[in-house]
C-alpha cells in the first residue's frame, strides 16, 4: 500500500496534479461556456477533502448565480468576468490550523481543475461573503475564507486582468536562494530541488510569497517570512497551498514523508519529515 499523499490520491492523480503545477495561473476572464458535467463531478469528489490535512475545511460548489458573488479588487479592476461556476472554501474558524487546511484542500481542487483544462483564481478579497452565504449553508462556527471561479479561460484577458498580473508580477517568483536556507544544495536528496520549485510557484495573495523553507538532514521546515504564530493569518492559507505543491512534487519523485506540526505559539508552520 502506497504511503503518504500517494496512498490517499493514487499515483495517477499525483502525476496529474504534479503536471498541473507549472500549467496553473490565475484566470479572471472566462468564456461564456458551461463547465462540463463530468468535470464538475470530479471537482465534487474533492469538496470534502482528500487527506486528513483537509479535515478542518470544506469546499462548496456554487452553480447558480456564481458570477454575482464577484466584486473588483480595486473598484471594478480585477473583477472576474463570466464565471459560470465558483467554489467557496470554508472552515471552522475556532480550530487551530484551519487556514492551512483551506489552502491545502483548495489547492487540490485548483490543481484538479487545471488538469481538467479549467481556469481558477484564488480570491480572499474580490468577492462578497454575504452573496456566498446566500448560496451555501455553513455549519455553526464556520466562515467563508476564500473562493475561486471555475471555467474555461477566455482567449483574451480583460484589461483589468492584465493590469493586475503586471502589478503583482504574477509571472515571476523569488529565487530559491531567497526563500530556502539550511543544507547546501549538494546535500539535498534527489528530487528536493524540484519539490521546492513546485512550492515556489504556488499562488499567494498579490504574489506576496510569504513562505520560507529550511532544509535539514531529516526533512524540511516551513515557516513564514514574519514567523507567523496567529492561526487566523492569511499567510497560513498561502502555506497550506505551498505544502500541497511541495508534497505532490515529493510524492511524484519518490521522497516519502509526513507533515508534523509544532505546538501552538511556535513560529513554525509544519515540518515535512522524511520517512
Ligand atoms: C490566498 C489568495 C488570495 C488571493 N486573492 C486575490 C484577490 O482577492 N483578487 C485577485 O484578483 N487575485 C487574488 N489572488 C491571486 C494572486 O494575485 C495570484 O495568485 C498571484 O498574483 C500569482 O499569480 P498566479 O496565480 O497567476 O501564479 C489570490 C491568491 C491567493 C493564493
Amino acid at each position: 500500500m502506497a504511503k503518504g499523499l500517494t496512498g490517499y490520491l493514487g499515483e495517477e492523480r499525483i502525476r496529474a496534479w504534479n503536471d498541473a503545477i507549472p500549467d496553473r495561473y490565475s484566470v479572471r476572464s472566462y468564456r461564456k461556456r458551461p463547465v462540463r458535467e463530468d468535470a464538475l463531478r470530479r471537482i465534487e469528489e474533492l469538496l470534502r477533502g482528500f487527506s486528513p490535512l483537509c479535515e478542518k475545511a470544506r469546499g462548496y460548489l456554487i452553480t447558480e448565480g456564481a458570477q454575482r458573488i464577484f466584486t473588483g479588487l480595486l473598484g471594478p479592476v480585477g473583477r472576474v468576468a463570466n464565471a459560470s461556476v465558483a467554489v467557496a472554501f470554508a472552515a471552522d474558524f475556532h480550530l487551530p490550523r484551519h487556514m492551512e487546511a483551506v489552502g491545502y484542500l483548495g489547492e487540490g481542487i485548483v490543481l484538479e481543475a487545471t488538469s481538467l483544462g479549467l481556469g481558477t483564481c484564488w480570491m480572499t478579497g474580490s468577492f462578497s461573503r454575504e452573496r456566498v452565504l446566500a448560496r451555501v449553508n455553513l455549519p455553526a462556527g464556520w466562515k467563508v475564507i476564500a473562493v475561486t471561479p471555475l471555467g474555461y479561460g477566455a482567449k483574451r484577458k480583460t484589461l483589468g486582468d492584465s493590469a493586475l498580473r503586471a502589478l503583482f508580477k504574477s509571472d515571476s517568483r523569488k529565487p530559491l536562494s531567497e526563500i530556502v536556507t539550511g543544507l547546501p544544495r549538494a546535500r539535498w536528496p534527489k528530487g528536493l530541488k524540484e519539490a521546492l520549485e513546485a512550492a515556489r510557484w504556488a499562488p499567494s495573495p498579490g504574489n506576496s510569497q510569504p513562505w520560507r523553507f529550511r532544509v535539514d538532514k531529516d526533512g524540511v521546515t516551513l515557516y513564514t517570512d514574519t514567523g507567523e504564530v496567529n492561526f487566523n493569518s492569511v499567510k497560513r492559507l498561502s502555506c497550506g497551498i505551498a505544502m500541497l505543491h511541495f508534497e505532490v512534487a515529493c510524492a511524484a519523485s519518490g521522497i516519502e514523508g509526513t507533515w508534523r506540526f509544532p505546538r501552538p505559539g511556535v513560529p513554525i508552520i509544519a515540518k515535512y519529515r522524511y520517512l
